[in-house]
């Protein structure tokens, strides 16, 4: 029947036809057939489609994000569409599981007829990490060369122009430095919420100066860690202090980019504010979504392969962990924390700002 010429029918729409020819065995293809190298293949371009769909959400979120103004409604789209990602997540994690079933023998019954591919050629996977903005200067180098060495042409020229283009990380960046509630008119917030800071860490070290349960060792050694907050804390206020943290890599958003973050979290009450907190906390949760993800990865490589090199030629899981630390995008929201003072310590906000960032609806 010409496809065509009748209703709509579920195998056409979805391209069944092509998607469950898509699992050509490599064992089989040399006459003996590893049962376990289906479960592998599946499990491949089950995560393959989710990386697609990942980046499907990713690119409409930046879509949004490059516009001069973000608007109310988009912003509820725009947390719509990382939550979504955030549960994608969830599965990515999960998944691991279900390739686990799989024991280390069994692998080692087909492993040698992969050579020398490997998910680290993923170029979906790299897409993600440089749309949300991995840096090349965070990558590992494998046996000398670059992570886009690996690829074919094509994949290596769709992956290398992602990673020019600015970032979600850089558009996030460039939101926040935009956002109005920065400009309080003669207002001095800085300033007070700077005394109600040194008031609050002062507290804190008093504390630990009189906990007796302390070691002289451990007490000067959590001093000094007050001496530490005490210098990123100053940064927040001296924008060449900020800009010596970024240039020790210690800080990645500009200076106005994280005052904006730190008011969004601090003030995250007014209704005005409610999005724009979301869509942090989000991004933080898809940066620890695929952190987990690399950890849970390296743990299920080491259960494989052991201390073997991986098929791709890397340490393999040794490899693995080091590159889940180092492909951390917004590092910056995690630091926020240090920086906030409780509700009853915030310093009020004039009345004219406060009342922009109500909604009211007028009869
Ligand atoms: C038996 C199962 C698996 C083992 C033993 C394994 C092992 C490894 C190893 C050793 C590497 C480092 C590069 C290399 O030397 O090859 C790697 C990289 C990678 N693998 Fe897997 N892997 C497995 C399954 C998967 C699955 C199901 C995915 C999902 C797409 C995946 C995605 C990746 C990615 C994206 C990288 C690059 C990570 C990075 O560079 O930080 N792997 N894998």
């Amino acid at each position: 029947v010409d496809p065509t010429q009748r209703p709509l029918y579920y195998a056409d729409y979805l391209k069944l036809d092509t998607l469950l020819d898509a699992q050509r065995l490599r064992s089989a293809q040399r006459g003996e057939t590893v049962h376990d190298e289906m479960l592998f293949v599946i499990v491949h371009q089950a995560y393959e489609l989710w990386f697609k769909q990942i980046l499907w959400e990713l690119d409409e979120v930046m879509a949004v994000f490059r516009r001069e103004r973000v608007d109310e409604a988009e912003m509820g789209r725009v947390v719509a569409l990382l939550h979504r990602v955030t549960e994608i997540q969830k599965l990515l994690i999960q998944q691991v599981s279900v390739l686990e079933t799989m024991t280390p023998l069994d692998f080692l019954d087909f492993r040698d007829d992969l050579v020398p591919a490997s998910g680290f050629q993923s170029a979906q996977f790299r897409l993600v990490e440089n749309k949300l903005g991995v840096r090349p200067t965070d990558r590992l180098r494998l046996a000398g060369a670059s992570y886009s060495a690996r690829l074919d042409a094509p994949d290596r020229a769709m992956v290398e122009q992602a990673e020019a283009e600015p970032s979600l990380h850089d558009l996030v960046e460039a939101w926040l430095e935009r956002t109005p509630f920065l400009d309080l008119g003669g207002f001095d917030f800085w300033a007070e919420y700077q005394g109600a800071v040194k008031a609050m860490l002062e507290h804190d070290r008093q504390l630990v100066e009189e906990n007796p349960n302390l070691t002289a060792a451990e007490r000067a050694e959590q001093l000094r860690g007050f001496e530490q907050t005490f210098a990123q804390y100053e940064a927040v206020f001296d924008r060449e202090k900020h800009e010596a943290l970024m240039a020790a890599g210690e800080r990645r958003l500009s200076h106005r980019a994280f005052q904006a973050a730190l008011f969004i979290n601090l003030y995250r009450d007014e209704p005005a504010l409610h999005e724009p907190y979301r869509v942090l906390t989000l991004l933080m949760d898809i940066d620890e979504g695929f952190t987990a993800w690399r950890h849970r990865h390296a743990q299920m490589a080491m259960r494989m392969i052991g201390r073997r090199v991986g098929t791709g030629g890397s340490a393999g899981a040794a490899y693995l962990t080091r590159s889940a630390e180092r492909s951390r995008v917004f590092t910056d929201l995690f630091n926020l924390a240090t920086f906030l003072i409780p509700r009853s310590a915030r310093p009020e906000l004039p009345p004219d700002v406060a009342q922009t960032m109500r909604f009211r609806f007028e009869e």
